[in-house]
């Protein structure tokens, strides 16, 4: 892919923002049909559709009327005008691809985890930094109504003093997800916590601020041992504030409809952050004394509605001249608790001190 010689069309900030999906595979395909199939206030319009696998490009080039490719750049051979990609690639390819699009002056969102090592999160913040485009992370959690109603809970004192904090991964990976090889088993770009940890990391970092050290243990139980795709972790996490948190991670775990994915203690009352991946359930819920069955503190939500979320934002912060709301440095963030997990599981499980990959 040689994207050196594109510069974007407008460097104003376009009208409609023009985007190439790079990667329609699981969740590729997921975004071109829930979201860009209706965009937003035609503010932005997928162009072309890129993927090795031809199947997988042509069946989002005939979905959104679009032409289907196998790399960017044949889609810059062919001369497609476009703004901005859309990245939705496998975890090992997010830096280089990023980073080539960005010295090329096109803005780029991409998916999570932001890389699987340090040294390129480095080398990705720095590259989104000397560009003068739209760098931003699809990491979902920031994005979703509850975490956000959750997070104005504790800071309007509703809660009282926090505790503890818990977040719970715990599904069964299947179809789409396990198609291709890369997700599961032992290397250094797989496994559930490069492909959830940030995730949960996001959430908890929007609960309860930074996050200073990590000591992690993974189950040896034999059936936990088995082919790559049943996994489970767990997590003691301590903030910089001096709270603490546990979180568990399963692969191989029955998922429920909706999933109390957080949980706020706190002296005067719990917060619950439910998630819904089937249905509109996904909402956070308030219990104290008084209402010791709960009441809901944001409107119900499904986890896919923050996909276009997501792709609204960076639309936004590319028109608009401004911050996504996740940048990649906040991503590095993420990725830094991650990292010092995997640590401690190399080192017996002890706390390992979470180093910032990136200043701020
Ligand atoms: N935010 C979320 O809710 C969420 C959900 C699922 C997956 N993801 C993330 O999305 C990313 C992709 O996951 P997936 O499950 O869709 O994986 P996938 O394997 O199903 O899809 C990746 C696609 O990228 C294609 N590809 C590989 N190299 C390419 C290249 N050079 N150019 C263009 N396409 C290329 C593959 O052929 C494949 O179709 C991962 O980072 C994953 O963690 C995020």
């Amino acid at each position: 892919m040689n994207t050196a010689s594109a510069v974007p069309s407008d460097q104003a900030g376009p009208a409609t923002v023009r985007i190439v999906l790079v990667g329609c595979g699981a969740i590729g395909w997921e975004v071109a049909s829930r979201v860009y199939a209706q965009p937003t206030g035609g503010r932005y319009r997928l162009v072309a559709a890129v993927d090795p696998h031809a199947d997988r490009a042509g069946a989002v080039g005939d979905l959104l009327g679009v032409p289907a490719f196998a790399s960017l750049a044949e889609v810059l051979a062919a001369g497609v005008a476009f703004d901005a990609v859309d990245q939705r690639l496998p975890h090992h390819l997010h830096a280089d691809a990023a980073v080539e699009v960005l010295a090329a002056g096109r803005h780029v969102l991409v998916e999570k985890p932001l890389a699987t090592s340090a040294a390129d999160a480095v080398r990705m913040v720095a590259a989104s930094q000397d560009s003068g485009a739209v760098a931003a992370v699809a990491e979902n959690y920031p994005h979703l109504s509850a975490v956000r109603a959750a997070r104005h809970a504790i800071a309007a004192g509703r809660a009282g003093t926090v505790r503890a904090l818990r977040t719970t991964r715990a599904y069964t990976l299947g179809g789409a997800w396990l198609r291709d090889g890369w997700r599961t088993g032992a290397g250094p770009s797989s496994g559930i916590m490069l492909d959830q940890g940030t995730h949960h990391t996001s959430l908890l970092r929007r609960l309860g601020g930074r996050i200073s050290a990590v000591a992690a243990q993974h189950s040896t139980a034999p059936e936990d041992a088995g082919d790559g795709a049943v996994e489970t972790v767990l997590l003691t996490v301590r903030f910089a504030s001096g709270l603490v948190g546990h979180c568990v991670y399963s692969w191989g775990a029955a998922a429920l409809a909706d999933e109390a994915e957080a949980t706020v203690f706190g002296s005067k009352a719990r917060i619950d952050v439910r998630v819904s991946y089937e249905a509109d359930l996904g909402h956070a819920r308030l219990f104290d004394p008084g209402t010791p069955q709960g009441t809901a503190i944001s409107a119900p939500e499904n986890y896919y509605d923050s996909h276009r979320l997501m792709v609204d934002d960076w639309v936004a912060a590319i028109t608009e001249r401004r911050r996504p709301l996740v940048t990649f440095a906040d991503a590095a963030a993420d990725l830094a608790v991650v990292l010092a997990a995997a640590a401690s599981l190399r080192h017996g499980g002890g706390f390992v001190d979470v180093a910032e990959i990136v200043g701020g």
